[in-house]
């Protein structure tokens, strides 16, 4: 299974937000491109993907590829559906996540708890455009790519990192928005490594 973890450092966490202005939401313009990214192909769902969605280090949404109904691909309809997730936000109690639409949960889980239980499913690799370049790294078997929003991690998301022993791995050359570097790793993986294109 491919994974990502997505950090929304300002993203919302109550469903008051205008879907008719998702950049001033916390760049929620932003986490609904990487979901699209994260599991749509042109006429396919990759089912085989599991998304987190981390806001403001208080909610975590995770989204389920086999389980996904009615993803399209334009960033509204995603937000709507990240605004049903908080809608049931008092439905997440403890460990006990809400299930508002299938495929998505709403965990009450911030950055550290989204990290761990991630790290227990895969191998966290962190994407960042100072790692070591992709063409040198091996693809891992169940990779969870980490990626930041419009915000550079912060020093204890980093400290997370380091004592997961997690690799930073680059992209290439440029910095790209996150919901390109999916796309890309998507791509990394899809060609085993860009050597089967
Ligand atoms: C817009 S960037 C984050 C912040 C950026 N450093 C800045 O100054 O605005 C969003 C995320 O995409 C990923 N990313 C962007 N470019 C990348 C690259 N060349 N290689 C790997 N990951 C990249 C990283 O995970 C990064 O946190």
């Amino acid at each position: 299974m491919r994974q990502f973890l997505l950090v929304g450092h300002e993203a919302p966490t109550t469903a008051e937000f205008s879907l008719e202005d998702l950049p001033g939401a916390g760049r929620l313009d932003l986490l609904a491109r990487s979901v699209t990214s994260a599991f749509l192909l042109s006429h396919a769902i990759r089912e085989s993907v599991r998304c987190r969605l981390v806001l403001a280090d208080e909610f975590t949404v995770r989204l389920e590829g086999a389980e996904l109904r009615n993803l399209r691909p334009d960033e509204r309809s995603t937000a709507a559906l990240l605004r049903t997730a908080l809608e049931a936000r008092e439905n997440a109690v403890g460990s006990i996540p809400a299930e508002p639409t299938p495929g998505v949960y709403l965990h009450r889980q911030g950055v550290e708890g989204a990290l761990a239980a991630a790290a227990d499913e895969g191998r966290l690799v962190q994407l960042h455009e100072d790692g070591k370049p992709a063409s040198d790294v091996d693809p891992p078997a169940d990779p969870v790519f980490v990626l930041s929003d419009h915000r550079e991690f912060t020093g204890c998301e980093a400290e997370f990192l380091v004592q997961h022993d997690t690799e930073r791995v680059r992209l290439g050359p440029e910095a790209l928005h996150a919901d390109q570097a999916i796309t890309v790793a998507h791509n990394w993986l899809d060609t085993d490594g860009w050597t089967a294109v």
